[in-house]
């Protein structure tokens, strides 16, 4: 089926509820009532997750010499926040219903004579600034020396170690480090799913270049990566969009700035930001620890500071996107003239939680549900694979709903020749595979 550029494709209602049935996504503390801009990853959603950040981690890490990992506290002295300028300036500005007492972000109101909760006119308080950070207190006492924040963003915690990565690598401009980590912001609208959350984690690089006139080339090298990442996972191109930002919508120190947009069901949603930061960020650190953070040049016998290159994207957004992007509501008509419906997520294989499910074709025979956990077994060590056994279309459906690529069935022909019937989600087309040749009919097909 041809995919379209409209939101309207699939809707949030559906995504949750899937996400929900199938345990990829629940509500935090459900049984409470849950909390607003909090979920849980469930079973498979812990592990569609891993993988999400196992493929960032493989492209921008492991398989490059020019980036190192990284992995900061999450909870850092409070002058870091100090010098990064989000104590003071990371804000929001909201409203108030005096009516009905919601909260809303002023830039989010269509209308800002009337709520649109309870639809009272002339109620909002004055706009005010609401500060993101989210806040806790580290020791015993809790007063305002104990003061700490839970990082907006992973970041920060390269910049004030850039000295300490550098000398320790023994890297040279043009280096990175990466980072994949959790982020807090204290949201005042949380929504949208996983797209807008309180806690949620970020996949950061920051690549520090040398200020030798490249930077805007590397800077571009680091779009074009994104996108060639991007598409190697199959999320289709006419709902991305790479939004490069005019100079009035970038902060005054950065020369240039692209946002990674995806056509969510509302609309164009940012989930990652490329920007080219200068060197502010260790230029604020320099200033207010007073320690040079300025690379040292062996060769040059000179000092400098960096330029910066940044691309940061959120890991339930792409996460999200790549459900959004795998959901299909498929019909189609079967060999007796049925028409049948099925929901099918059309993930990468590399992305899907199973890349493999083995079904014994009946329960109750012992001789087959022994080989089809055997072969599964066996499968383990080289693919993501589940045992499941019962009625088969109701098996290929629920594997279609979580985005199993192929599935192995095991029935009394096997028992006979070894050969086993291998199933593909997409096509729905059925191989019979020797069973000696099976190994590598799904490396070929994963
Ligand atoms: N270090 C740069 C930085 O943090 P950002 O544009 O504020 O930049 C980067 O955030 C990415 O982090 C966003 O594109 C988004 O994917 C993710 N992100 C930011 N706030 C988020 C939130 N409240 N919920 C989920 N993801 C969020």
């Amino acid at each position: 089926m041809e995919a379209t550029a409209s939101p309207q494709r699939v809707s949030m209602d559906e995504i949750t509820a899937l996400a929900k049935r199938r345990g990829f996504i629940f509500q935090s503390s459900e049984i409470y009532g849950g909390i607003n801009g909090f979920w849980d990853y469930g079973p498979l959603g812990a592990v569609l997750k891993a993988n999400v950040k196992r493929a960032w981690w493989r492209d921008t890490v492991e398989l490059r010499d020019d980036v190192v990992a990284f992995d900061s506290a999450i909870v850092m002295h409070p002058l870091v926040w100090k010098a990064s300028g989000h104590v003071d300036a990371f804000h929001d500005v909201m409203v108030d219903c005096k009516v009905c007492k919601h909260r809303f972000r002023y830039d989010q109101l269509a209308d800002t004579a009337q709520c649109p909760d309870c639809g009272s006119k002339a109620s909002f308080t004055d706009p005010r600034n609401f500060n993101l950070m989210m806040r806790t207190s580290v020791g015993p006492m809790e007063d305002t020396s104990s003061v700490a924040y839970l990082r907006p963003e992973t970041a920060q915690g390269i910049f004030v170690n850039f000295k300490n990565i550098y000398q320790s690598a023994r890297k040279r401009p043009p280096f990175g480090v990466a980072q994949i980590g959790k982020s807090f912001r204290n949201e005042i609208t949380p929504g949208n799913f996983t797209y807008r959350l309180r806690e949620f984690e970020q996949a950061e690089l920051e690549y520090f270049v040398p200020d030798d006139g490249k930077d805007l080339d590397a800077f571009t090298e680091w779009v074009e990566r994104r996108k060639a990442w991007y598409a190697s996972y199959g999320i289709a191109s006419e709902r991305l969009r790479f939004y490069e930002l005019g100079e009035a919508e970038r902060p005054h120190y950065a020369k240039a700035g692209v946002d990674v947009e995806y056509l969510f069901p509302w609309g164009w949603g940012e989930r990652e930001s490329i920007a080219h930061r200068g060197t502010y960020d260790l230029d604020a650190h320099m200033k207010l620890s007073g320690k040079d953070l300025r690379f040292f040049d062996e060769a040059a016998k000179t000092h400098y500071t960096p330029l910066l290159i940044e691309s940061s994207a959120g890991v339930d957004r792409t996460l999200l996107t790549f459900m959004i992007d795998a959901y299909e509501r498929e019909r189609s008509v079967d060999p007796n003239g049925k028409e049948t419906e099925r929901t099918v997520l059309r993930f990468h294989p590399q992305i899907a939680p199973v890349q493999v499910a083995v079904f014994s074709l009946a329960r109750n025979k012992p001789e087959l549900v022994e080989r089809a956990v055997a072969i599964e077994g066996a499968l383990r060590r080289s693919h993501r694979t589940q045992y499941d056994e019962g009625n088969i279309g109701q098996l290929y459906r629920r594997q279609d709903e979580i985005g199993t690529p192929l599935c192995v069935t095991v029935d009394y022909e096997t028992l006979g020749d070894g050969s086993v019937t291998v199933r593909a989600r997409d096509s729905m087309q059925q191989d019979r595979v020797a069973g000696d040749a099976l190994q590598s009919y799904l490396e070929k097909r994963l």
